[in-house]
């Protein structure tokens, strides 16, 4: 299934990536399939975040540090990893976190609680612990799932009244209606998608999508 990326129409792609990588592809695919269990389902979450991070993170700040190689001294780069920070968006947004810290292992954890009212699909704020100072960070905020794109607009609004400035979203899936939301809300954040999918249902979920991303990780119903 190809991105729908028609369905953006003349929207600016600037700050937006939509990846096409097979391997991510591929295991969105699993994702998908309604036959995919639990503990398979979190190892893909993971495993994509991973993969999208990779990409993410080509802007992180570096820094020279001294290193003694067996052949002689000299400076070479490490990850300034203080600098950065994961926010996952409640509780979907948890199966991503540690396919991130894999890469940065020294990244904060600052973590935002937003549930969709399921009758407005309105997103309703209950938890948010952000680490401070949080002004000079890389911000990463995670979340499988980008429908209406009301969570992703209020978790990144959370944010920047918190003095948050250098953010990026990644999702997993993305509905059109979604991204276009979110880039138009914050046109200067960077917003990453595993894959876009084609559009809402009257429900506001994602189609084809994969279903109830919070459920499918943590098993609930
Ligand atoms: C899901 C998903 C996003 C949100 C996306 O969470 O993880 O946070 O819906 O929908 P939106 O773009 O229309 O706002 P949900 O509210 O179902 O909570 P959960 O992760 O606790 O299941
Ligand atoms: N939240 C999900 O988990 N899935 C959707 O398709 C939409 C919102």
């Amino acid at each position: 299934m190809k991105n729908n990326i028609e369905a953006l129409g003349d929207m600016d792609m600037t700050n937006v990536v939509i990846f096409e990588h097979p391997l991510i592809q591929h295991k969105i695919t699993r994702l998908r399939d309604k036959s995919t269990g639990t503990n398979e389902f979190r190892t893909l979450v993971s495993e994509i975040a991973m993969l999208e991070g990779y990409e993410a993170l080509r802007d992180l700040p570096t820094e020279e540090i001294p290193v003694e190689t067996p052949i002689e001294n000299t400076m070479s780069s490490v990850i300034s990893g203080k600098k950065m920070a994961i926010v996952p968006v409640l509780r979907a947004g948890l199966g991503m976190v540690d396919g991130i810290l894999s890469l940065v292992p020294t990244a904060k954890v600052g973590h935002i609680g937003l549930y969709r009212d399921p009758e407005t699909h309105e997103p309703h704020e209950y938890y948010c612990k952000l680490p401070s100072p949080i002004e000079q960070r890389t911000i990463v905020v995670v979340d499988p799932m980008l429908a209406t794109g009301g969570s992703a607009c209020d978790a990144i609004n959370m944010i920047k009244q918190h003095g948050g400035k250098k953010i990026k979203f990644m999702c997993i899936i993305a509905a059109p209606e979604g991204l276009k939301k979110l880039h138009e809300t914050h046109p200067d954040i960077q917003i990453y998608v595993g894959h876009l999918d084609r559009e809402l249902n009257a429900d506001a979920y994602i189609c084809p999508g994969l279903g109830d991303a919070g459920d499918r990780i943590f098993g609930t119903k």
